[in-house]
């Protein structure tokens, strides 16, 4: 049998989070209800953040309202706090994402809070999230390196990965945030984080500003990972990870994946369109009706 390989798709969140001019919503919903009809098992389409930090995210929950569910799909979101976990909930998250760091200096920057404080924070999401039956999701920033703090120790993210497992996160997903990560750096980090997570409950989060996130998904893949993160169109960035590009490309993940022998379950020609449209929202003219 070949071995399956799941791309979660992020290119509605993370990809368009970082567009500054702010995209209508019948066009997010429009690239939605595409990747809807890709194959994929989740898509994380909103993020419930303060609007001030992210205003694109900000009709998240008119989003979720718009587009149209397939019976397939798990949609998820990020949520900071208990407040987004409650909005989350309310719009009908099938998944919720905690997101931390594994250098302060990033989690100062991006959540107003040590990477303790964010964990006090996501100590009730958790809770709750059990308690309503809701698939919670851990993300890793910065686990290469950060923008603010230079080189992050593998030790470190292999810290912030068993905190966010005690709490529950059923995933943890592996964030190279300025995507600069060499093969042999993710190698070195993967191994300190394997003593922690087996590889079953990992996922690889690659941005390929420098155009090596395909090689280091390879390396994940030796390491046993079985689940990638990427945007279609190669959206994308970080709003707080200056110099960050895009998410690798999920075209290009999907292709090199089934040129390695993997199997994704995705429709190639219809995943192109979406590319299509992903692309064409980027800049001032996504911005038009
Ligand atoms: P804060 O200012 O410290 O929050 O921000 P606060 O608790 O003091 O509240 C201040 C205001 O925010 C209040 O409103 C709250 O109601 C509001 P006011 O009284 O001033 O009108 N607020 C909220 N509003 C909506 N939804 C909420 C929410 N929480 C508070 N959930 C906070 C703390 C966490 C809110 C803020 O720092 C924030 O929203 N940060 C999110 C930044 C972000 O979204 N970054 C991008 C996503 S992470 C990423 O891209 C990396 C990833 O892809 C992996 C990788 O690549 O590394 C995942
Ligand atoms: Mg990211």
């Amino acid at each position: 049998m070949q071995d399956y390989v799941e791309i979660y798709e992020v290119g509605p969140r993370d990809g368009l989070q970082n567009e500054t001019a702010i995209i209508p919503l019948a066009r997010k919903v429009a690239l939605i209800d595409l990747l809807s009809k890709v194959g994929f098992r989740r898509i994380e389409v909103a993020s419930f953040v303060s609007p001030k930090w992210v205003p694109q995210m900000a009709d998240s929950a008119a989003v979720m309202a718009a587009m149209t569910r397939a019976a397939s799909v798990r949609y998820a979101a990020l949520t900071p706090n208990l407040q987004g976990y409650a909005a989350a909930k309310a719009a009908g998250a099938d998944e919720v994402a905690v997101f931390a760091s594994a250098s302060e200096g990033f989690s100062q920057a991006n959540l107003n809070a040590s990477i303790a404080e964010s964990m006090e924070r996501f100590a009730p999401v958790a809770l709750a999230a059990r308690s309503d039956a809701v698939p919670l999701r851990g993300y890793v920033s910065c686990v290469i390196d950060c923008p603010y703090d230079g080189a992050t120790p593998p030790q470190a993210v292999a810290q912030t990965v068993a905190a966010l497992r005690r709490f529950g996160c059923h995933e943890i997903s592996l964030g190279d945030t300025l995507g600069q990560g060499r093969p042999e750096a993710v190698d070195a980090m993967l191994a300190a984080v394997l003593n922690e997570v087996p590889a079953q409950q990992l996922a690889g989060h690659f941005h390929d500003t420098n155009g090596r996130a395909l090689g280091n998904i390879a390396v994940a893949l030796a390491r046993g990972l079985r689940v990638f993160d990427a945007a279609v169109g190669g959206l994308g960035g970080c709003p707080y990870a200056p110099g960050a590009a895009g998410n690798v490309a999920t075209e290009r993940v999907a292709a090199y994946l089934t040129a390695q022998g993997y199997v994704t379950g995705l429709d190639h020609a219809v995943l192109q369109q979406a590319a299509v449209t992903a692309q064409a929202m980027r800049g001032p003219l996504g911005a038009q009706e």
